[in-house]
């Protein structure tokens, strides 16, 4: 599978001690507040993992699926709920934790759809950013890195629901695209 990625863009190490940061970042803003932690399936999951593991704070981890992408690289603009939350959102303070804010359609999408819940606070996570492939406007307070546009692939985020499991962020070699 490694023979497969053209360029590491974020280390083991690196994503190691952004997370850190960002972890006690958060769990600074979110003492006492038991924060409801919200991930987007499936991209998320490695990330999240990590993620509160560093913070040590109460707090509560939920699970949500969407599916946007299917097998290609670009965004078909359609965003579908296939995973419901099982729990009540209402006067709870809401982080949705995504690996990747791109187009924003997703988080655009989801955004709407939890604020109808009535959390007390909502906030975004996200362990990525490619802003200049942006549609909708998204604010994400938290934010692990800044990617340049390209289709990235590791640590949770797949291409053709492959490479999820490489523990550093990459990009693969042109022809794995082909
Ligand atoms: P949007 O465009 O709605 O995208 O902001 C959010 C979702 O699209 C997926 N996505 C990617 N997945 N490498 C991936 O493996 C990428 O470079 C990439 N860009 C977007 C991702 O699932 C995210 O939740
Ligand atoms: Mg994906």
């Amino acid at each position: 599978m490694q023979n497969d990625v053209g360029k590491v863009l974020y280390t083991v190490e690196e994503l190691q001690s952004r997370i850190q940061a960002l972890g006690a970042e958060m769990a600074a803003d979110y003492k006492d507040k038991n924060p409801m932690m919200i991930a987007v399936l499936k991209g998320s999951f490695v990330f999240m993992a990590d993620l509160v593991r560093a913070m040590d704070i109460h707090c509560q981890i939920e699970f949500l699926a969407v599916s946007s992408y299917g097998n290609q690289t670009t965004n078909t603009g359609a965003v579908r709920l296939t995973k419901d939350l099982t729990c009540d959102i209402a006067d709870r303070h809401v982080i949705v934790v995504e690996d990747i804010l791109d187009s924003g359609l997703t988080l655009n999408y989801l955004m709407g759809y939890l604020k109808n819940r009535q959390p007390a606070s909502m906030e975004i996570c996200t362990l990525l950013d490619k802003p200049d492939r942006r549609q909708a406007n998204v604010y994400a307070k938290y934010k692990g890195f800044t990617v340049p546009n390209a289709f990235v692939v590791g640590y949770g985020l797949d291409y053709a629901e492959q490479y999820r499991n490489l523990p550093y962020i990459g990009v693969l070699k042109p022809e794995i695209y082909e």
